[in-house]
């Protein structure tokens, strides 16, 4: 009772300091120091039954989701990250053909979810219950083991910004802005939904130099960016232009997510400077899948209606906590 009504009362204020003016005004990491601190508050029981499971169950979970007793994951995310280009994880060629499905019936059209007129989202109500593979895919062992051995604990779907599945068309065909400046995400920043996180971003089609593809810098070179630009400090704006990135790190560090269909990128994007969609004019189709921790760095949970991915009774112990609502 008490916590819903702090959330009511920190409601309004909390919505603009997940803007670029308010991270701005107060810093990215005051921000995501006073949201740890009232998160840990907050989701005091569910972040303390994460842990404890993945401290002390982590076998069991894992073997409960389909992994065999010698089972090491095949990607370890090294320096904020790891690519898979096996196109062997399990359940991807499920995903790609469904994924291709929405793709004919939506790509290259118009709809209501429109994230940024340059990153939209093809993703339509009920589409979890009718692309079973969807979360088949991120609920594996083999992407949970390689997103565990990453963030220690038992993650969560996220639930609010971003939800944990988007399906991103970038198309500069549907982008009226598209000859003008670069915008928001097409500017590297570092997400500040939590720390670490993980980002698990899955190819549909092929994706050229031409698609407007994802590109990022490791972990190490973010680190001194994030010094030499004092990024999280008040006052220092969140996006941040080539020329100031490129006058404190070597462009040639830089890595684009340019790579055939199926190829998996796992990042921990609250570490790792990115941006992406900048010229797309071959359309980019990409699922963005986003894990939590259960003690998020932002306060989007009290402002936000949780986003709810179905659960089945005879879901494993492992997939029902990632995906269970708040
Ligand atoms: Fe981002």
């Amino acid at each position: 009772m008490l916590r819903k009504k702090i959330d009511k009362i920190l409601k309004k204020k909390a919505a603009t300091w997940v803007q670029d003016d308010g991270i701005q005004t107060h810093g990215i990491s005051n921000l995501i120091r006073w949201a740890k601190r009232y998160n840990t508050w907050r989701y005091a029981k569910r972040i303390k039954a994460h842990q404890r499971a993945y401290d002390c169950e982590l076998d069991a979970l894992m073997q409960g989701n389909g992994a065999t007793a010698d089972f090491k994951p095949s990607n370890i995310m090294k320096d904020g990250w790891a690519i898979d280009t096996s196109r062997t994880l399990p359940h991807l060629s499920e995903l790609l053909e469904q994924a291709g499905e929405i793709v004919s019936e939506r790509g290259g059209k118009t709809h209501s979810d429109v994230q940024q007129p340059f990153l939209r989202n093809i993703m339509f109500p009920g589409d979890m219950e009718k692309y079973p593979a969807l979360l088949d895919f991120i609920t594996s062992h083999e992407v949970m083991g390689t997103v565990m051995d990453y963030m220690k604990t038992v993650p969560v779907f996220s639930q609010t910004r971003p939800p944990g599945v988007r399906f991103m068309e970038s198309n500069d065909a549907l982008d009226p802005g598209s000859d003008g400046p670069y915008r928001a995400s097409q500017f590297y920043h570092l997400d500040v939904h939590d720390t670490p996180l993980v980002y698990v971003l899955v190819l549909i089609e092929d994706v050229t130099m031409d698609g407007g593809p994802w590109t990022f810098l490791p972990m190490s070179t973010s680190d001194r960016a994030v010094e030499a630009l004092r990024y999280q400090e008040k006052g220092v704006p969140y996006r941040v232009t080539d020329e100031a990135m490129y006058n404190v790190v070597d462009p040639a560090e830089a890595i684009t997510f340019a790579y055939p269909k199926g190829t998996v990128l796992f990042i921990d994007s609250s570490r790792c400077f990115h941006y992406g969609s900048r010229k797309a004019i071959d359309p980019r189709f990409q699922l963005m899948y986003a894990y939590t921790s259960a003690c998020r760095a932002d306060f989007s949970q009290t402002f936000m209606s949780p986003f709810s991915a179905p659960i089945d009774e005879k879901d494993s112990r492992l997939r029902k906590m990632l995906l269970k609502k708040r």
